[in-house]
């Protein structure tokens, strides 16, 4: 036999919601639920939570596990110590209980009222490994968009379900498609393989399609399509921070090139990164060139817009001038780039591009793991904030921390939500423009975390997630240093 200890919050009317402690005997292996059962027949009949088939079927049984929400009848007992807590973003009926009334509610004129317009349905007709929705709610559990304004967001349980049900598409599905922030944490929480991050996307593009993009988004679209950048500046203003600096590229015609961005290129806020990446690389005699004011828009707001036709002019625009250069070695310091470049130009042009894209971060570790870079010693405690494009979507989790940490002196701790579980920073799928309040809602959450591990700066490996969290820092009125990993380590390098 084993033992457990579960620290389970449970809710009383009159005194609030506070953790009751059980031990708890169990004969190995045993799920969270099986602990549940245990405590209710053996300790305590009128401990309140959900379960019904066992089986990972039916959906009733989510509740979060040390923080994280999951089918307590999946999810195998490997700790001594444990907390259950009901599941996020829900009213809770009693203990482990939620109110899933919010969901039924929203379900019913979804699938009742008559379309807007027909869905073109999303699965292949009959296709037995499509990933069927449990309606556990997970999803909306971990959505940092449900805990803002759940009044106005349907949540990732119900976009895939309008999606996947194939019905209609109603005015308040497709609004909710662009308060979605297209993290993935859903897709990462799903137990059953759902992906309501892609579903949102697909809704987007057929509401795009109906010419019923908002405004706001409109306007975006509208900045790239004439501009080539996300600002609408001119796009020669892209070399500035390169002026500024007097950090022109060392080489006419190299093999790499840096595609730097909108973000870094056109907000001096961020100039810092292409400047510190620079000087980075400065220090060890690599060169790369630079396409200036011939580099447009990666595309990804327009691909986040549903706007794929536009998108790809803008990546047959950038391939062939990387073509007519003969680059080789393509580096971004923006995960997003990062992302369109390696993953969606593929699929927008239909063949492979034929150039090695790196992030900043791998090309820095491959440099510091050869000796090429050194740091001095720098007492700073930090934490790392993983962004969307970079972590859960190229699971590229691991090098930025250990750049970090190959600064002397540099102490790394970690926020209670990292890795593939990270919340986002607030600044994903285009809800800058969609919904900056609630963007800056959410990077107030994710300052919070940061606050909380003590750290002295908090740092990321993105411009968007560094404006955005800065944004946050500033609207709750804390000096907490937002910094991106080439910044931290420009500043750890010796004095020259
Ligand atoms: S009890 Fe049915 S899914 Fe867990």
């Amino acid at each position: 036999m084993a033992k457990v200890r579960v620290h389970v919050l449970r809710s009383h009317e009159a005194a609030g919601s506070r953790y009751q402690d059980y031990e708890v005997s169990y004969e190995l292996p045993a799920t969270i639920l099986d602990l549940l059962r245990l405590i209710q027949q053996e300790q305590d009949p009128s401990l309140g939570f959900r379960s019904a088939c066992g089986m990972g079927k039916c959906g009733s049984c989510a509740v979060a596990v040390n923080g994280e929400p999951v089918l307590s009848c999946q999810e195998l007992v490997t700790q001594e110590e444990i907390w259950l807590e009901p599941l996020p973003n829900f009213p809770v009926i009693k203990d482990l209980i939620v109110d899933r009334d919010r969901y039924c509610n929203n379900l019913m004129p979804v699938l009742q009222q008559p379309p807007l317009f027909p869905l073109v349905p999303p699965r292949p007709a009959d296709d037995p490994t499509w990933p069927e929705c449990l309606e556990c709610l997970v999803c909306d559990g971990v959505c940092p968009v449900m805990a803002q304004v759940p009044e106005r967001f349907l949540g990732p349980a119900l976009l895939a379900g309008t999606a996947g049900f194939q019905k209609s598409m109603l005015p308040t599905a497709w609004e909710s498609a662009y308060f979605c922030l297209l993290c993935g944490e859903c897709m990462t929480a799903c137990p059953a393989g759902v992906k309501p991050n892609d579903e949102a996307l697909d809704v987007r593009r057929q509401v795009t399609r109906k010419g019923r993009l908002p405004q706001s988004l409109q306007r975006l679209a509208q900045r790239i399509t004439t501009a080539h950048n996300i600002s609408g500046e001119e796009n020669q203003a892209r070399l500035l921070w390169s002026q500024q600096a007097d950090l022109a590229p060392a080489a006419s015609n190299p093999d790499t090139l840096y595609f730097v961005g909108c973000v870094s290129s056109l907000y001096p806020s961020m100039y810092g990164i292409p400047q510190g990446f620079a000087t980075l690389m400065a220090t060890c005699d690599q060169c790369f060139g630079l396409l200036g004011g011939e580099e447009w828009c990666c595309g990804y707001p327009l691909i986040l817009n549903g706007m794929l036709e536009e998108a790809k002019e803008l990546a047959i625009h950038n391939l062939q001038r990387m073509k007519q250069r003969g680059v080789k070695r393509l580096v971004m310091t923006c995960p997003s780039c990062y992302d369109t470049w390696h993953r969606r130009y593929p699929a927008l042009t239909g063949e492979e591009i034929g150039i090695e894209v790196l992030h900043a971060t791998q090309w820095l570790a491959e440099l510091v793991d050869h000796g090429r870079i050194r740091f001095k010693e720098l007492p700073w405690k930090v934490t790392y904030h993983d962004p969307c494009d970079l972590g859960r979507r190229n699971e590229t989790f691991e090098t930025p921390r250990q750049l970090l940490t190959s600064i002397p002196g540099v102490v790394l701790v970690e926020m209670k939500r990292n890795r593939d579980r990270a919340l986002c920073c607030g600044g994903g799928g285009n809800l800058e423009s969609f919904s900056p309040e609630v963007m800056t809602a959410i990077a107030q959450e994710r300052i919070q975390e940061a606050l909380d591990t003590g750290a002295e700066a908090l740092i990321t490996a993105c411009p968007q997630c560094q404006r955005t969290l800065r944004a946050g820092a500033r609207s709750l009125g804390v000096r907490l240093p937002v910094l991106d990993v080439v910044q931290a380590l420009w500043r750890a390098l010796p004095e020259q």
